[in-house]
């Protein structure tokens, strides 16, 4: 398993719901996404990332790392909104500064098929919804308003990507 760069077309991809959750290949799959966001230093990785069209991601939190299959969120603040400069390991190198609701509440089902609902808040809901985007195709450069390192390179990935070379 290696996680891809932009402009692949994964990256791009819609993911498909995941019915079957006990699989010995989806709990490898599983156990090989965690293994893969901890070593590369990551705080979330999408299925995308590594070349897959399911809808999961991981996400360390506090007491480590929580896959997320099918998560939706269901509920979003609308009052305060939080800024990070935020990363993404399929863009090294690229930075930049994106606002988001800062509470969020997502549903979802864990590794055991398990139902959860979670509030989160501040970096957490940001790397949440990092993630959420990557699900739908949609990437982080889609809302930097403000580059704090890597712009060139960005806008020169961007022009490659609108080629549709790849
Ligand atoms: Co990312």
């Amino acid at each position: 398993m290696n996680i891809v760069e932009y402009p692949r077309k994964i990256l791009r991809q819609k993911t498909k719901k995941v019915t079957n959750i006990a699989h010995s290949d989806f709990q490898l799959f599983l156990k090989e996404m965690t293994e893969i966001m901890l070593k590369e230093d990551g705080i979330g990785l999408a299925a995308t990332q590594v070349n897959s069209n399911l809808r999961v991601t991981v996400i360390k939190m506090k007491d480590g790392a929580e896959v997320m299959i099918n998560p939706k969120i269901c509920w979003k603040a609308l009052i305060k909104k939080n800024i990070v400069d935020e990363g993404c390991l399929s863009f090294p190198g690229i930075f930049g500064l994106v606002k988001r609701p800062f509470w969020i509440i997502v549903k979802y089902q864990d590794k055991t098929g398990q139902l959860k609902k979670i509030k989160a808040e501040g970096l957490l809901s940001t790397v949440i919804q990092h993630e959420l985007d990557h699900l739908k195709g949609v990437l982080f450069i889609d809302k930097i308003f403000k580059y704090t390192k890597g712009e060139k390179k960005a806008k020169e990935l961007m022009g490659i990507a609108s080629l549709g070379e790849r």
